[in-house]
């Protein structure tokens, strides 16, 4: 196995079009990648709290020994607010609760006002609209970005890497990223529900 490829070695592959957006009011959108039962999701900041030309760092460039050529992350989409993030918790690789759009901070979920991401495992907390940063909890890192591509003359999305490129076979380590012998599964769309 050639590792030296890094992010370059991850597939390209179309994981929705703007109209399976456009055509939900739930501002989020499930997929897998890179593996396919490794669930991601898209998630549209401008449906969520209005926000237009989404910008952030990369919290993981240079950092966490991880080689991310992706300085900064921009939105997607006739908006400019389609970003997409893992749905596997860093800490311990509990899937997350992306579609459960509340804001009790009893109810683990989505908030859409703050756009934190609440683990219902142990309690991490991801700032999304800041690029995955920890907020709160016992995760070690950001939430790992999907880096997007869009193509205005279809509306396709296509994912073309990721800030996660290693695996772990062992568990509980610090290095956690994606648990082999964990069943994750990819929830349905459209499926956002409100607590
Ligand atoms: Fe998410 Fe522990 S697995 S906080």
């Amino acid at each position: 196995v050639n590792n030296n490829l890094g992010l370059q070695g991850f597939p390209k592959y179309k994981v929705a079009n703007i109209k399976d957006l456009q055509n939900s009011s739930c501002p989020v959108y499930f997929f897998a990648y890179p593996l396919t039962n490794e669930p991601c999701f898209l998630i549209d900041f401008n449906k969520l709290k209005g926000m237009t030309d989404v910008e952030f760092k990369n919290p993981y460039y240079g950092q966490f020994r991880i080689n991310s050529n992706y300085p900064k992350v921009v939105g997607v989409g006739p908006k400019n607010s389609i970003c997409a993030f893992s749905a596997i918790c860093v800490h311990l690789g509990c899937q997350l609760p992306a579609q459960v759009l509340v804001s009790s901070p009893s109810y683990p979920g989505l908030n859409p006002s703050s756009t934190i991401l609440h683990c219902p495992c142990h309690g991490s907390m991801y700032m999304l609209d800041q690029g995955g940063v920890v907020v709160g909890g016992p995760a070690p890192r950001p939430l790992p970005l999907i880096f997007l591509e869009y193509d205005e003359s279809t509306g396709d999305i296509y994912a073309i890497g990721t800030n996660a490129p290693y695996f772990s076979k062992t568990r509980p380590t610090s290095n956690l990223i994606y648990d082999p012998d964990y069943s994750y599964q990819i929830p349905k769309n459209p499926a956002c529900t409100t607590g």
